[in-house]
């Protein structure tokens, strides 16, 4: 093939993916010296002005092997006569599937450019390279490109660990996939942890400085009888660096979304509030679960945070809620400060399911069941 002259031009009229060229060069550096790219992708660090340049070289030479069919993207905001703002590229693999890969400008990014760019080369790829399946896959915690991907229509296909090789390490990963006959629209309900902001507690995101204060409530003896044996409550730094880590996926999926309780003035870790078990058959009911640091327990400060989460989940979508109908929890049989809580935010005792709660001590007490309608 002659480069850069058969390789396609596609756009949208905001976006347009084209050949890399010399002049491009420049923006590639300032791309590759910043810490994202440097944290999320496989650049050599340092990055020289010399790897820009044999990066834009070797474009040339994929498009001739047909290894990798690699775009710089042009948009608003991109840098330099060429308005260079990223790379994008599909590696094709095993016949009928490839794999992409892209990198935004720090100048162009959060404008919607690289979602428009995934946009044109997928449907490209799928219909002038017969592609039927485009692969995607990131660092865990690359919420950013998952959001894109996520935005193209994308199926997220699971986590998998120590599946990226990067600088001599293996990194867990995420994958996903968008099939030829996929519609393009999100396929699960990305939920966020909207602040929620009462009296005397402010609901938020759970942030790295909640370490501390997250692992003492999550040790604490009360916690260790009631909560101890729950899976994937982290109880060590390991544990919350993971948790940290992947804060934004569940969320992503529709399947969980997790606030911290924060004091409302100095936003010190009160406790979490998490709600999970979205129905998949009505979808409209959820589960709601908590835990207090032992500090902040005895003063209705969970109450008046549940009251916030209880609105925001019946709140209507146009309300900025959750549209929930129904929300449901369990406490163990003899947790009364758990049920206290409960029935204080209104919630109704509605039955037990019999010895299926598994306590720290290696005893089985019944689960206290309770639920509230919107
Ligand atoms: C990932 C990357 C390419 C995204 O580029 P971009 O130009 O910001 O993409 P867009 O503006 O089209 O979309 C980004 C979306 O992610 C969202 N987003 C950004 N950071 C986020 C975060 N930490 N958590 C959740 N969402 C995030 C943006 O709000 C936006 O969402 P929207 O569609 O609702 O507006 C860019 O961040 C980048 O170059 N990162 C470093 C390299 C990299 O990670 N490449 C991918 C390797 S797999």
């Amino acid at each position: 093939m002659r480069f850069p002259a058969d390789v396609p031009v596609l756009s949208d009229g905001a976006v347009t993916l084209r050949a890399a060229v010399a002049e491009d060069a420049e923006g590639v550096y300032q791309q590759c010296i910043d810490p994202g790219m440097q944290q999320f992708t496989t650049v050599p660090v340092p990055y020289t002005r010399q790897d820009a340049a044999d990066f834009v070289a070797r474009r040339a030479e994929k498009w001739g092997d047909d290894s990798d069919w690699g775009f710089a993207i042009e948009a608003e905001g991109g840098v330099g006569p060429t308005r260079f703002g990223g790379s994008i590229s599909i590696r094709p693999g095993a016949p009928g599937i490839g794999e992409i890969a892209f990198g935004a400008h720090p100048g162009v990014r959060g404008k919607g450019v690289m979602t428009r760019a995934v946009a044109l080369i997928c449907d490209w790829a799928f219909e002038e390279k017969g592609l039927r399946r485009i692969e995607w896959q990131c660092n865990a915690g690359n919420l950013a490109s998952w959001r894109v991907v996520w935005r193209n229509g994308f199926t997220f296909e699971g986590s998998a660990r120590s599946l990226l090789p990067q600088r001599g390490e293996l990194l867990d990963g995420w994958r996903g996939a968008l099939l030829a006959t996929d519609s393009r629209e999100p396929k699960t309900r990305w939920l966020a942890p909207v602040r929620l902001t009462g009296e005397r507690v402010a609901l938020r995101e759970v942030v790295a400085d909640d370490e501390q204060r997250y692992l003492e409530s999550s040790n604490d003896p009360t916690s260790l009888r009631w909560l101890g044996t729950i899976p994937g409550l982290p109880r060590d730094e390991a544990a919350f660096a993971t948790r940290f880590r992947d804060r934004g996926l569940a969320a992503s999926l529709g399947q969980h979304v997790g606030w911290t309780v924060a004091d409302r003035y100095d936003d010190r870790y009160l406790g979490s509030i998490d709600m999970f078990g979205f129905s998949s058959i009505d979808h409209a009911s959820a589960e709601v679960g908590y835990r207090m640091h032992p500090d902040a327990r005895g003063k209705g400060l969970l109450a008046e945070g549940l009251r916030l989460v209880v609105r925001h989940a019946f709140a209507s979508d146009r309300e900025g809620g959750l549209g929930l109908q129904r929300l449901s929890l369990g406490a163990g049989d003899g947790n009364v400060a758990s049920q206290a809580v409960a029935r204080a935010v209104g919630f109704v005792e509605t039955g037990r399911d019999r010895r299926c709660y598994l306590l720290d001590d290696g005893s089985v007490v019944d689960l206290v069941r309770f639920d509230l309608l919107r």
